[in-house]
């Protein structure tokens, strides 16, 4: 009996630091124009996310594909885990807390225009904007999530 119990924890050890290193996939649609989109991706590698990155001409179709609502707007589209749709400059905290915490009915999450502060929209010299992360689900309707400054909630 001991011996079992011992190994039942050594067990469950180890599929917690093989959750740990999950590198979440995130695929990115961006246009070539925009260098805060570029700012975003290298934001969710360095927060460990493994990023198909795709320049296209035109995000529009992809966002269809993906459901988003038209007034989520920003300036990028992707989706991360295979499921979940991003339309912006979404902090990859709130990424992977989504994707561990899965709110009821949620697929997507939006940062709707590009608040000054926000992964790779970043302006020396200005502080953070303070904004709201807006989740929706795939009826549309949506509501305010997360409230983050910069690239952590408040
Ligand atoms: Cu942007
Ligand atoms: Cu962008």
């Amino acid at each position: 009996m001991q011996r079992r119990f011992k190994l039942v924890v050594a067990c469950s050890a180890l599929a917690s630091s093989a959750i740990a290193q999950r590198r979440e996939l995130a695929e990115v649609w961006r246009d070539p124009y925009c260098g805060c989109c570029g700012g975003w991706v290298d934001h969710l590698r360095a927060e460990g996310f493994a990023v198909t990155d795709r320049v296209v001409p035109s995000v529009a179709p992809f966002r269809r594909m993906l459901g988003t609502p038209a007034d989520l707007l920003s300036c990028h589209a992707a989706r991360a885990a295979g499921w979940l749709a991003i339309e912006g400059h979404v902090p990859g905290m709130a990424i992977r807390r989504a994707l561990a915490e899965r709110p009821a009915g949620i697929v997507g999450l939006a940062v709707p225009e590009m608040p000054i502060g926000t992964p790779g929209m970043e302006v020396p010299g200005r502080a953070p904007d303070t904004y709201d992360v807006i989740a929706w689900r795939a009826d549309g309707s949506r509501a305010p999530w997360l409230r983050m400054r910069g690239a952590l909630p408040v």
